[in-house]
């Protein structure tokens, strides 16, 4: 008998209705269309509207869904991991405020942390769960309301976040299916070039933090670019050369959508062609931990039962990594 592996069983994501669009961002600061499509690569991002709205809203869409889709009762999840940086509250976790939502009471929840990574690592700690043998429907949601940390008026980092919540189901199998393998990194010393200044233990909230505009997103852009095209590239070639993978049995690349000019950098990397690179940036953004699941559910149906995946990620800490899996069903005609 084989050993248990975690394997995806479903995905489902939800984005908010609110298109924000190039053209109203360039009505708000001094930026372009063609600035932003050149550069980064993004047309639109949607924003939930809404008083009172966060995280745990986009997530509960995704996840209520996903429960719905593969008839799974909110009783029968044991665990719930939510990857966010943009959490309803300090505390409690957003996991819980989801799990109250769509009626899980049986499952302990946490949330994670780790910014663009946030969906990778989280999937892998719940595939430790399910590999144990004692979880056997586990879910992990990524999902951030980025347009809480992002500052409309700054035209280096308005232009490049959005909203949304992408969320999978895992189970145990003892098939050759399912996550095979990982590889993550983290460089504390990277907090630098990327982090919200103020809002947190270091440097609480005050009159002061909220006029000197601290409680957003901080980027230094060019530097977080030199390091994500360099690491996102080099741990997606790692992983396949340690599962040595040659890039003809690479199904698909599903990367962190942070910048169109990364992604295509780490796809040549590969040696992989255009055509197998999941890409949606265009579409939503840069919606952080919600990026690569919000990827594998609009690509669904074209999923086949024993593609080889690799999906990459390179963001905020810094944090990059990438995971090996073999996808684990057919689509439903
Ligand atoms: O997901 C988390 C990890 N984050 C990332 O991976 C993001 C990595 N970084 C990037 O994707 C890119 O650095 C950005 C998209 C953030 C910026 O692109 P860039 O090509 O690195 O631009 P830059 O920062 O070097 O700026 C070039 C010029 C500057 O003007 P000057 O100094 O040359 O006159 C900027 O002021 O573009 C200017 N600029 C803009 N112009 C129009 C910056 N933002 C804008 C804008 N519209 N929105």
């Amino acid at each position: 008998m084989g050993k248990i592996r975690a394997v995806i069983t479903g995905i489902h994501a939800w984005v908010p209705e609110y298109r924000l669009t190039n053209l109203e961002l360039s009505k708000m600061v001094d930026t372009s269309d063609e600035w932003i499509m050149q550069r980064v690569g993004i047309k639109e991002r949607r924003i939930l509207k809404g008083e009172g709205l966060g995280t745990s809203d986009i997530a509960e869409h995704a996840v209520r869904g996903l429960l719905e889709k593969t008839g799974t009762s909110p009783d029968e999840v044991d665990l719930l991991i939510c990857a966010t940086i943009t959490p309803d509250m300090a505390f409690p976790a957003t996991a819980n405020i989801i799990s109250d939502k769509v009626g899980i009471k049986n499952a302990f929840s946490f949330d994670l942390g780790a910014a663009c990574s946030g969906f990778l690592f989280a999937l892998q700690t719940a595939a430790a769960y399910v590999s144990t043998g004692k979880f056997k429907k586990v879910v992990v949601v990524g999902a951030d309301k980025m347009s809480s940390i992002t500052d409309y008026t700054d035209r280096t980092t308005c232009t490049l976040f959005g909203d949304a919540a992408g969320a999978v189901l895992l189970e145990p199998t003892r098939e050759d299916y399912g996550i095979m393998d990982y590889i993550f990194h983290v460089d504390g010393s990277g907090r630098k070039y990327l982090h919200m200044k103020a809002g947190g233990s270091a440097k609480p909230p005050s009159h002061e933090t909220v006029d000197a505009r601290e409680h957003f997103v901080y980027q230094e852009g060019q530097s977080v670019f030199k390091f994500a095209v360099v690491n996102m590239a080099d741990v997606a070639v790692e992983i396949m050369v340690r599962n040595k993978l040659k890039s003809e049995d690479i199904a698909w690349l599903v990367p962190h959508q942070a910048n169109l000019r990364i992604i295509d950098a780490t796809g040549r990397r590969m040696g992989l062609s255009p055509e197998k690179i999941m890409i949606n940036i265009e579409n939503y953004g840069n919606t952080t931990a919600a990026t690569i699941p919000l990827c594998l559910w609009e690509y669904e149906k074209k999923l086949k039962k024993g593609d080889k995946l690799i999906l990459a990620a390179f963001g905020g800490g810094f944090t990059w990594g990438s995971v090996y899996l073999k996808w684990g069903y057919d689509p439903v005609t």
